[in-house]
């Protein structure tokens, strides 16, 4: 593994020992036991999209494994200038041990690792999330116990988080259902990879459907960041997909409920449904850290 661009990249096993790592990284953490496996090493971290979570993990992340992170904002750097992608990742790879990005075409990220020679993070581009689907494996595992037999269901909008969760809830073993608006579904790449799995595979355009027995729920917002001029519109076509108590009793009694968060209550979720598992929500924020530290020890560690 050079990079994390987008959960197809990965292996089964690949995403397995990134969670063993991150649990254990997390134990160390918790039980004040060092673990500067990145000592001396720098990451820059380039954001063209706002962040509160991904930022600041990051940085804590990188600070706690010995290592130093640089905030990059798109705004100061020429790459907000029009300088090439190209030129940047072949200077950065110079000064840097790690780069991770958060942008807006996945093209982007993948010239960056193309055209650099040091590891590149995906931090979210609008075709994937990678890191916070690493995160949301983990809290399902750590709150499950295993992948075995578990049904996890998405809805709303066939978005960035949408096509991470069918990835790597599939390629870990879980079935995956997904309810979206028609107008709304992922992307096709996502669609054929998906097919490949068969009936542990279901999409609907009817929310209840997806939801039965399911033992994870998960939601995102109706606009991603970029799309928020299309805001209203995109109001009308998600009315009625939203985790409320009526899902939650068609899905399993025990389902757990996840947000990658910014949420947007009487949205995609209610306020009801949210604080009722504010404890899932709120450690899956957590285990972004974890997840993290996981992968950069894997890609940067000597
Ligand atoms: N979930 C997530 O990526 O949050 P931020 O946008 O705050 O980084
Ligand atoms: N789909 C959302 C996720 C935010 C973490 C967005 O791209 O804005």
């Amino acid at each position: 593994m050079k990079h994390l661009l987008k959960m197809l990249d990965l292996s089964t096993e690949e995403i397995i020992d990134i969670l063993n790592l991150a649990d254990q990284l997390k134990y160390e953490l918790k039980h004040g036991i060092p673990h500067p496996h990145l000592k001396g090493k720098t990451l820059g971290m380039i954001f063209q999209k706002a962040s509160t979570r991904t930022r600041v993990s990051f940085e804590t992340g990188m600070y706690q494994l010995g290592g130093y992170p640089l905030f990059l904002s798109s705004n100061d750097l020429q790459i907000g200038r029009g300088e090439p992608v190209q030129d940047t990742a072949r200077v950065l790879s110079r000064y840097l041990d790690g780069i991770m990005i958060r942008t807006f075409e996945q093209k982007e990220v993948e010239d960056l690792a193309e055209y650099g020679s040091i590891p590149i993070i995906n931090g979210l581009t609008d075709f994937c999330h990678p890191c916070q689907v690493l995160a949301d494996l983990m809290t399902i595992r750590e709150f499950k116990g295993s992948f075995d037999g578990l049904k996890m269901c998405f809805i709303g909008d066939g978005n960035n988080m949408a096509n991470s969760l069918i990835v790597g809830g599939l390629k870990v073993g879980m079935s995956v259902s997904i309810a979206c608006p028609d107008d709304y579904q992922p992307p096709k790449e996502i669609l054929d990879f998906a097919k490949e799995y068969g009936d542990k595979f279901q999409m609907t355009n009817v929310p209840a459907e997806a939801a039965k027995d399911a033992d994870v729920l998960i939601t995102d917002v109706w606009a991603s960041m970029g799309q928020e001029g299309e805001a209203e519109k995109r109001k009308k076509a998600f009315a009625g997909y939203q985790i409320n108590d009526d899902l939650m009793a068609v899905a399993h009694e025990d389902a757990m409920v996840l947000h990658c968060l910014p949420a947007h209550r009487e949205e995609e979720i209610t306020e009801k449904v949210f604080e009722g598992h504010a404890n899932e929500i709120f450690e899956e924020a957590e285990n972004r850290l974890h997840a993290q530290k996981a992968v950069m020890v894997k890609l940067m560690a000597d």
